[in-house]
């Protein structure tokens, strides 16, 4: 039997730091307000001339580093996006030029912020397929660009940047489980409706959110989907070392870990310096914990995701 492995984990946020008190110059709200509602006292923003491509590369190429992985062993490129590059070709495809390769298969998916469970999840069954022996798979989000500056019930949550992992075939897990859902008649609770047709914006081009609906479906779900995955994988609460959710709130984050029974010390929560980076919150924080060394060898850490969609998953791995 084959599994795959993460063998290498990589991040980067643009430079361009937006705190609380600078969004309070520009929107009616405060630091105090989103610190108690969100846990979110920061956020990064990519350059004008940055795009996903450019936020992926630098932090693909730290996971290849640490993977020891050099970008033309690569077979597979997956990005999760939310915020292509451009409408076609995928953000994959351009990311795989500017690591210097080409050939193997290279696309993105979209599952917002819970594209990088999909990625992941998609990544895992090319290996367990055998039709791969080694996958990039990144997420990565312009995300900010999306957002209407004068609605404060969103745009103070999110924000820019890229995580990455590098996968590899394995006699032994690995990636023990994964489980995907979504629920497409829930859409219209968290989207950008609009579009680009015959050379012009159509519909309303910035993320509009049903602020309270999404915090409890994305509560419901992630307890849920845990269940789900530690059943399949046999493991129960007890046998998690660390719970990495998507980075959306702190107050989701806290309700997800409480309904599993863990207490905050098993929680991977870095929400607070970068706000809601869509398909890049979970490899931002999984990179995170294994560089300062609280995820080690023999950990179980469960990844989960969840957002619009709507849609939820979770990925359940042996270190
Ligand atoms: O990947 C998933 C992405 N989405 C999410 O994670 C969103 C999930 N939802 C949430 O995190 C919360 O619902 C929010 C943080 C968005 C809102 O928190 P809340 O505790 O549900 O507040 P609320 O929407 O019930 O609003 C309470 C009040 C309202 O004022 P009134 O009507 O009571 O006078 C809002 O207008 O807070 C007001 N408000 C703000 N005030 C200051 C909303 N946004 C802000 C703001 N600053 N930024």
């Amino acid at each position: 039997m084959t599994y795959s492995r993460v063998v290498g984990t990589g991040a980067y946020l643009p430079e361009k730091v937006m705190t609380n008190d600078d969004l309070a110059k520009i929107v009616e709200t405060s630091d105090e307000w989103i610190a108690s509602r969100t846990g979110i006292r920061a956020r990064h923003i990519a350059a004008d001339d940055q795009k996903a491509s450019d936020l992926a590369l630098p932090a693909a190429q730290r996971a290849l580093e640490m993977a020891g992985v050099s970008a033309t062993d690569l077979d597979l490129v997956i990005v999760a996006t939310t915020t292509p590059d451009m409408a076609f070709p995928s953000t994959a495809c351009i990311l795989q030029a500017k690591l210097g390769t080409a050939g193997c298969p290279a696309f993105d998916v979209q599952a917002v912020c819970t594209g990088f469970v999909y990625a992941l999840a998609t990544a895992d069954m090319f290996i367990r397929a055998g039709q791969a022996r080694t996958a990039l798979v990144v997420g990565t989000e312009t995300f900010t660009r999306l957002l209407d500056w004068s609605d404060r019930g969103t745009c103070v949550l999110f924000g820019d940047g890229a995580g990455a992992v590098v996968l590899k075939a394995s006699d032994e897990p690995g990636i023990v489980a994964t489980r995907l859902h979504a629920d497409g008649s829930q859409a219209g609770i968290l989207c950008v409706a609009g579009g680009v047709a015959n050379g012009n914006v159509t519909g309303d081009p910035f993320v509009r959110m049903d602020g309270n609906t999404v915090f409890k479906l994305a509560v419901k779900a992630l307890a849920d989907v845990a269940d789900e995955v530690l059943e399949a994988g046999g493991l129960t609460h007890a046998d998690i070392d660390w719970f990495i959710p998507h980075q959306a709130n702190i107050r989701i984050i806290e309700s997800a870990a409480r309904k599993l029974g863990l207490p905050m010390e098993r929680v991977v929560a870095c929400v607070a310096r970068h706000g809601n980076t869509s398909a890049a919150s979970i490899p931002l924080a999984l990179d995170e914990a294994v560089r300062d060394g609280r995820i080690r060898p023999g950990h179980n850490v469960l990844l989960e995701g969840v957002g619009g969609g709507f849609t939820w998953g979770a990925a359940l791995l042996r270190w």
